[in-house]
C-alpha cells in the first residue's frame, strides 16, 4: 500500500510517502520567514503552505520514483494546530484525493508523533509509555494499542517546547528556542543556577513550567552579567530533569519496561543522554532527529496504518485545531 502524507499544522510544509511501513521519501520545508517575528505568524504560515504544497508533493513523488496514479490513499494532519494552516493542508489534500478518487485519512498530529517511534524501531510492541514533548503539548501517555491511549499526566500551563522558546526569548536567542538553548548550553555548567522544578512531590505526573520561565526572567534581571551559557545549561537541565523524573515515575506506575519519547523536544541530545543515564534498565526509543520535529513521514506512516485497518475519513471532515488524543 502506498500513502502520501501531508503536514501543515504549524510552520513546516511537509510531504512524504509511506509504502508498507517504509518511508520512501520525506520532504520538509521550514518557513524561515517567521524568525524575524520571534514566533509563527499564522496568516503568513497559511499563505506559505498554499504556495509550497504542490511543489512539495511533486518533489516527494519524484524522489520516491512514483506518480500520483500509484497512490492508494492520502493522509493529512486534521489537528491539533493553527486553524488556517490546517485548512491549507486539508483543502489541498481533499482536492487531490477527489481528483484522483482516492480515500483520505485525517490524522491526529499528536498520535503521529508517537507512531514516529515505529519508524525508529519497527519491532516496538504495545504497551509502552510515551513522553510527548512538543511546542504545544507535554503529556505522558500509556499506549496500549492503535487508538487505545490513557493520559497519565500533562502540563498545567506551558509545554516543555514553549518553555524552551520563551526562555530563549528572555536570553535574547532566536526562534525556535530549543535548539538555540541546547547549542549555547553545551559549553555551560548545568549546576551553576538552581532553577525550580515544580510539582515534584508524591510521584505527581503533572508538569508546570510557567514558574521556571519567571525564575529565569528574575535571574537575568538580578544578574545581568551572568554567563549565558551557564544559565542556558541550567535552564535546560531544569526542564529535562522534571521531564525525566516524571517519566521514570510513570514507568514505575504503568509497569511498562519500554518508553518512547515523541515531539520536537525529543531532538534534544542532552535529554537523550540524560534519560538513558537515569533509566539504564529500561528500553528507551527516540525517533530519528528528522522525525522528532514536524514532518509528514509520521503522517503518511500512521495514515497507512489506519487505511490498512479500514478507517478512512469522509471528504467533508473538518480541521480540529484543538484535536485531542483520547
Ligand atoms: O513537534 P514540534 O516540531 O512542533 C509541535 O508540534 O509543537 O515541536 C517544536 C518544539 C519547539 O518548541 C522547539 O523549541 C522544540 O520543539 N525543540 C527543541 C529542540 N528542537 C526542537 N527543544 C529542545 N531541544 C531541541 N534540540
Ligand atoms: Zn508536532
Amino acid at each position: 500500500m502506498i500513502v502520501l502524507g501531508i503536514e501543515t499544522s504549524c510552520d513546516e510544509t511537509a510531504a512524504a510517502i509511506s509504502q508498507d511501513g517504509r518511508i520512501l521519501s520525506s520532504q520538509v520545508s521550514t518557513q524561515t520567514i517567521h524568525r524575524k517575528f520571534g514566533g509563527v505568524v499564522p496568516e503568513i504560515a497559511s499563505r506559505e503552505h498554499e504556495k509550497l504544497l504542490n511543489e512539495m508533493v511533486v518533489d516527494t513523488l519524484q524522489i520516491a520514483n512514483l506518480s500520483k496514479l500509484d497512490l492508494d490513499g492520502i493522509a493529512v494532519t486534521q489537528g491539533p494546530g493553527l486553524s488556517g494552516t490546517l485548512i491549507a493542508g486539508v483543502c489541498f489534500a481533499k482536492g487531490l484525493a477527489q481528483g484522483l478518487q482516492l480515500p483520505i485519512i485525517g490524522v491526529n498530529h499528536l498520535e503521529a508523533h508517537i507512531f514516529a517511534n515505529f519508524l525508529a524501531d519497527p519491532a516496538l510492541t504495545f504497551p509502552f509509555t510515551c513522553l510527548l514533548v512538543s511546542g504545544g503539548h507535554t503529556q505522558i501517555w500509556l499506549v496500549n494499542g492503535l487508538g487505545d491511549y490513557e493520559l497519565m499526566g500533562e502540563t498545567r500551563d506551558d509545554a516543555a517546547g514553549e518553555a524552551f522558546d520563551k526562555g530563549a526569548r528572555i536570553l535574547g536567542l532566536g526562534y525556535p528556542g530549543g535548539p538555540e538553548i541546547e547549542k549555547l548550553g553545551k559549553s555551560g555548567n548545568k549546576d551553576s543556577v538552581q532553577f525550580p522544578r515544580a510539582l515534584m512531590q508524591n510521584q505527581n505526573l503533572e508538569f508546570s513550567f510557567s514558574g521556571l520561565k519567571t525564575a529565569l526572567l528574575y535571574h537575568m534581571e538580578s544578574n545581568p552579567n551572568a554567563s549565558k551559557s551557564d544559565v542556558a545549561a541550567s535552564y535546560q537541565f531544569a526542564i529535562i530533569d522534571a521531564l525525566t523524573t516524571k517519566l521514570n515515575w510513570a514507568m514505575k506506575q504503568s509497569g511498562c519496561n519500554t518508553c518512547v519519547i515523541a515531539g520536537g523536544v525529543a531532538a534534544n541530545q542532552f535529554m537523550r543522554d540524560y534519560v538513558k543515564k537515569i533509566m539504564p534498565q529500561k528500553k528507551i526509543i527516540f525517533p530519528a532527529l528528522s522525525y522528532c520535529t514536524d514532518n509528514a513521514a509520521m503522517i503518511a506512516y500512521l495514515g497507512e496504518l489506519y487505511l490498512k485497518s479500514g478507517k478512512t475519513s469522509s471528504v467533508d471532515f473538518p480541521v480540529l485545531p484543538n484535536m485531542k488524543l483520547a
